[in-house]
């Protein structure tokens, strides 16, 4: 029989290392460890494969095994076959097709469930790999949404003597977990996603930046790295071609600011993570001043999807400019939270509502904040909103890496408010008054204001105008999203807060 337990960090936090701990000791072999099938309520989510299905179990304690081994279809845990679950069945899965299936460090299981067909298709045609990320539509899935095949075009089309590709997993959103999962459930196929790349523009060296705070990620990278290495997909002849690729994982020191790319750039060289001005991009003059990709974990890990498929597969999904699918991460006060790979398009009410299933405290929902820490926070009233690039930008709000982090009516939005401003001025890299100073003249607002000082509201209002249209990067620039769309859907708890005493 065989037995599944997620080595996903998740899981793990939730017990899952003692969960196979007891496999091991029941069966006398250890069960397959795989990755997260993003059902985050179910894990640690053991499966067992009962005639050729694989049938859920969860959340499973390690005290549970004995029972569920001796009777498994009579166990109060039994789920039925994983992928018959409603959260399974209303996905499309293409980014995250094999995690939480394969055995994420077994190239044979990779290639059973067609993994390395895209770089093959890329290998017999290079030529024509920007042409078809381009006609995908994928756009930079780290939030910019920035055209993938357009940034590659750049980089292939400028003339230097060394190019890179550079993945940005730096994933430092507050409620993101997506490129976490891919690295630790999947990790061939960035590492493939990344070779394609670099036959694409014509770069030999690539390197994923991995924030420290994933000990897992790096380590499910490095092993992955090395086995594709000795396997010949890496290496000075990619699977016997004429073309060269290789790649290494360097680690973050804790930084938010090191995910925006110049200042990851300067990370990489070992400098300060301080943010570069643009132009010039790093498109042009990015790693060691070469022209270098600078991608997101889930843009690189979705191309293999559109080699192998066609771009036409790819892009007949999703809504208007918005292409494809686009891994949702539901968390915060929710009762289903996890990861929910969907093509573009449902609105946030079908998010929060139906596939979250409303707060986990039972009580109403009073804001939904989209975007990480710089995103807008989403009264009900906007729930019709569909999830797409533009739509999202029209509600002054931004999908971003697709965070999705849910409040119930006992939030008070002054001070998330808060938050966000004092998020910002710990985590401003300095370069810019707007963002240097204002950050913390915020704080000192949004103070007055909670202190009853009512006149400090269009103070708070302009000082966020400067630091939006001000600022050099995203950072400042956008730490005004959830500040005034707090202030905007949720006036009464900024003014209902009594009269300043003279
Ligand atoms: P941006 O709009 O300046 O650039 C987007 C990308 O397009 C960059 O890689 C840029 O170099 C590239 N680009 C622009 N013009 C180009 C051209 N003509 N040719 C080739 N490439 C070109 O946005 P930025 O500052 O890189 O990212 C901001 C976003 O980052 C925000 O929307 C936010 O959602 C997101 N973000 C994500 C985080 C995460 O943890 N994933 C954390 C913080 C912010
Ligand atoms: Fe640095 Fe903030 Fe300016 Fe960005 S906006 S360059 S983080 S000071």
């Amino acid at each position: 029989m065989r037995i599944w337990v997620p080595i996903d960090a998740a899981a793990r936090a939730l017990g899952a290392d003692e969960v196979a701990e007891a496999v091991q000791r029941e069966m006398g072999v250890a069960p397959t460890r795989n990755g997260s099938r993003g059902m985050i309520w179910l894990e640690p989510l053991m499966e067992l494969e009962i005639e050729g299905v694989r049938h859920g179990f969860g959340p499973v304690a390690a005290v549970d095994v004995t029972a569920i081994l001796a009777d498994p279809r009579g166990h109060p845990l039994a789920l039925g076959p994983v992928e018959d679950l409603p959260w399974m069945k209303r996905q499309t899965r293409l980014t995250f097709a094999r995690v939480g299936v394969i055995d994420p460090l077994s190239l044979e299981d990779y290639k059973a469930h067609g993994g390395l067909e895209g770089l093959k298709t890329a290998l017999a045609a290079p030529e024509k790999i920007v042409s078809e990320v381009t006609e995908s539509g994928l756009r930079g899935r780290g939030g910019a949404g920035f055209p993938t095949g357009i940034k590659w075009a750049t980089v292939a089309r400028a003339a230097a003597d060394r190019k890179y590709i550079v993945c940005n997993a730096d994933e430092g959103d507050s409620g993101t977990f997506a490129d976490r999962m891919v690295m630790e459930g999947d990790p061939f196929t960035l590492i493939e996603g990344m070779a394609i790349a670099g036959i694409a523009v014509g770069a030999v060296q690539g390197y994923v930046y991995i924030r420290s705070e994933y000990p897992d990620a790096i380590r499910a990278m490095r092993a992955a790295i090395d086995i594709a290495r000795a396997a010949g997909v890496l290496g000075p002849s990619i699977l016997g071609s004429a073309h060269a690729f290789d790649m290494e994982v360097r680690v973050g020191a804790g930084a938010y600011v090191c995910g925006e790319e110049t200042s990851l750039l300067n990370s990489l060289e070992g400098k300060r993570g301080i943010v570069r001005a643009k132009p010039p991009i790093p498109a042009l003059e990015g790693f060691l001043g070469r022209p270098t990709v600078v991608n997101n974990v889930l843009s690189l890990a979705t191309v293999p999807w559109i080699m192998a498929n066609g771009a036409a597969a790819y892009a007949a999904h999703g809504i208007g400019r918005s292409r494809g699918t686009m891994p949702l991460q539901i968390a915060g006060n929710v009762k289903h939270g996890g990861l929910f790979e969907v093509a573009f398009g449902l609105s946030l009410g079908e998010i929060v509502d139906e596939i979250g299933g409303g707060t986990a405290s039972g009580r109403p929902v009073k804001a939904v904040q989209v975007g990480g820490p710089l995103g807008a926070y989403f009264p009900r009233a906007l729930f019709d909103t569909p999830f797409g690039y533009e739509e999202f930008a029209g509600k002054e709000g931004l999908v971003g890496h697709a965070g999705i982090v849910i409040f119930d009516d006992t939030a008070d939005m002054l001070s998330l408010a808060r938050f966000a401003m004092e998020f910002c001025a710990i985590e401003s890299c300095g370069k810019c008054t707007p963002c240097r100073i204002g950050s913390t003249r915020g704080v000192e607002t949004i103070d007055r204001i909670a202190g009853g000082d009512l006149e400090a509201i269009p103070i708070l209002s302009d000082l966020c105008n400067t630091m939006k249209w001000g600022s050099l990067c995203a950072l400042g620039g956008f730490a005004p999203y959830p500040v005034m769309s707090a202030l905007t859907h949720f006036p009464d708890d900024f003014t209902g807060r009594g009269v300043r005493v003279e």
